[in-house]
């Protein structure tokens, strides 16, 4: 979604915030634009597509003052007119926004009614009139910015640039922004990854900070409480782990570093789980939340909670949770799954249970994020930085986590530290040419394909929705991810010759399941593939079959990376964007 960045400082600015936004892409965006200070006035560039230098912005005027966005376009269409940074009707001001404005229309009405006109189609450009109106009022641009933004509705958060003061200006609400304290100037942006070149030292916003940098002075206040506060915090330092090393593509460098992700993510002691451990046997219930890659996640965080250490654990996605509104208890646990921390669906449902009394947990990949800072009890991935949009290092360190928290709450988890690190050997000799060339010529026999299918039951039934859901992201296949359960209940109907059938075989009680419903879809013309335990290969029920290293309780966590392998070498077989695929966004902060 949107990305904000902004800089000021000693460096030269314009090359920095250009570099700031192509390290904000992964995010997703559609057009961009930069607003520079030169010492006079503020120039405004703005495209459409990928972030790239011409001659128009080689010939910005150099400047120590800039803001930038990447636009996912929400508001109006993908155009340079709609692309931000917005001027003010004077140009005493250029404005960037992230987030959506839910009570646009009404706003809007009302400004065009007291005489105000509009150039775009975009709900920023009502945040700039409103501003304009505010400023006629109070002569002040501060008052002015802080008036404005409590008239909004909506998850927002803006940055602006101002010509008389050369100031940057922005408030933050639900919309990620983070400040930088580097040695050079003052950083801000949707996210600290794509400053971790230059400082790791940052100051993490709450909801209704507004924020003024001017020259080497930075001023934090609430608009809601009238706290100052200025905390700055180091977090690790990322910025070794942004580029692709010796790989093509972000996504295949992210599957083969799952040898030391699921590790990393599960190297809590007894003693630092035990907060969590402690409120998962204190709940009434506990649910987990989480949408997409994350939701799924939940589902299979929950399978293990209720498999393992028989606790009342219920998945819901977040964007589903209000049916559960009138059934939630103060006594409640609820467990937020996010890689960004910045899902928009995930926060809200955690401010109704927080509303509720609900205690908060989080398992995010992202330091100093919303949900993170949301939760009581706090606990992260420690996968580093997942670029590829189609998330795979941070699931399996998710339900890796997930896992170790099963096993710690009946007094396991030396051993499910064990079977991690014997899963991660495992992956060591996995990831290799010998395992890729088997799935080469199987996505270049599937690639003329348009419908697949994958079945799953008992402890791959979220393998199969999230392995469908990777390749649908990247190769842009139509694949539908079942529990084999719903086979005879509707879904076989889908069964015709050659319809490619992938299915999930473990070691366990439900592989005699799994073995009859390929049957079934075999007799009826589909091309099988069994994805799994190697012991099942010599069945003659499949047409093709990939193995996957197996360890005790942990055989989902590896047969997904079978489908992450399948959906790389599909997708880069049809010549598809792999890292970036085409209308997805990395981080989902808008509704
Ligand atoms: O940042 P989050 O994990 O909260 O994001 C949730 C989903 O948007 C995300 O998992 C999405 O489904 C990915 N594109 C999956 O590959």
């Amino acid at each position: 979604m949107c990305g904000v960045f902004g800089y000021t400082g000693s460096s030269e600015a314009n090359n920095l915030v250009f570099d700031g936004l192509k390290r904000l892409e992964y995010r997703g965006y559609d057009s961009w634009g930069i607003a520079v200070h030169d010492e006079k006035e503020i120039k405004i560039y703005k495209n459409i597509g990928e972030i790239q230098r011409n001659d128009k912005f080689n010939n910005l005027p150099k400047s120590n003052i800039a803001i930038g966005h990447t636009r996912w376009a929400t508001h109006g269409g993908v155009s340079v007119k709609n692309a931000h940074p917005h001027f003010s009707s004077d140009k005493s001001f250029s404005l960037v926004q992230n987030g959506i404005v839910e009570n646009c229309e009404s706003l809007k009405k009302k400004l065009i009614q007291e005489g105000y006109s509009f150039k775009t189609e975009t709900d920023t450009e009502v945040i700039v009139r409103l501003i304009e109106k505010e400023l006629k009022r109070t002569k002040d641009l501060n008052t002015a910015v802080k008036k404005a933004f409590t008239k909004l509705k909506g998850r927002n958060t803006i940055v602006i640039l101002t010509n008389k003061e050369k100031k940057i200006l922005a408030v933050k609400n639900g919309s990620p922004l983070v400040v930088g304290i580097g040695k050079d100037g003052t950083y801000l942006a949707s996210d600290s990854l794509s400053f971790s070149p230059y400082t790791n030292e940052i100051i993490s916003l709450d909801n209704f900070d507004f924020l003024e940098i001017k020259g080497k002075e930075i001023r934090i206040e609430n608009i809601k409480t009238g706290k100052k506060k200025i905390k700055v915090k180091k977090i690790k330092n990322t910025s070794t782990d942004i580029d692709k090393g010796e790989y093509k593509h972000y996504m295949i460098k992210e599957i083969v570093e799952q040898k030391n992700t699921i590790v990393n993510a599960t190297q809590y002691t007894k003693k630092s789980l035990s907060p969590v451990l402690q409120a998962i046997k204190n709940a009434h219930r506990v649910y987990i939340v989480g949408a997409g890659t994350a939701g799924f996640a939940a589902g299979q965080i929950s399978y293990f909670l209720r498999n393992i250490a028989q606790i009342d654990a219920q998945d819901v996605r977040s964007y589903e949770f209000k049916s559960y509104i009138n059934i939630i208890r103060r006594e409640d646990l609820v467990i937020a799954v996010s890689q960004s921390g910045e899902t928009a669906d995930t926060i809200e449902i955690l401010e109704i249970a927080k509303e509720k009394g609900c205690k908060i947990a989080s398992i995010v990949n992202m330091f100093g994020t919303t949900i993170s800072k949301m939760s009581d009890y706090s606990y992260f991935t420690n996968a580093g930085p997942e670029i590829c949009v189609a998330s795979t290092k941070v699931f399996t360190a998710q339900c890796s986590w997930g896992y170790l928290i099963s096993k710690a709450l009946v007094n396991k988890e030396k051993e499910a530290k064990e079977n991690i690190n014997e899963l991660s050997c495992k992956f060591d000799t996995y990831f290799c040419q010998k395992t890729y060339k088997g799935i080469i010529e199987l996505s270049h026999k599937l690639k003329n394909k348009e419908h697949l299918f994958v079945l799953g039951k008992g402890q791959n039934s979220f393998i199969a929705l999230e392995g469908a859901l990777k390749i649908k992201e990247i190769s842009y296949k139509h694949i539908e991810g079942f529990m084999a359960g719903e086979l005879k209940h509707g879904v076989i109907a889908l069964i015709e010759k050659d319809t490619p059938v992938f299915s999930i075989i473990s070691d366990d009680d439900d592989s005699q399941d799994i073995i009859s419903a390929t049957e079934q879809v075999r007799s009826r013309g589909a091309f099988t593939i069994g994805i799994g335990d190697k012991k099942f290969e010599k069945y003659d029920i499949w047409d093709s079959f990939i193995s996957t290293p197996q360890v005790p309780e942990l055989s989902s966590i590896s047969n997904i990376t079978a489908f992450q392998l399948f959906s790389y070498f599909l997708s880069k077989e049809l010549g598809n964007n792999i890292d970036k695929p085409r209308n997805l966004a990395k981080s989902v902060t808008v509704k």
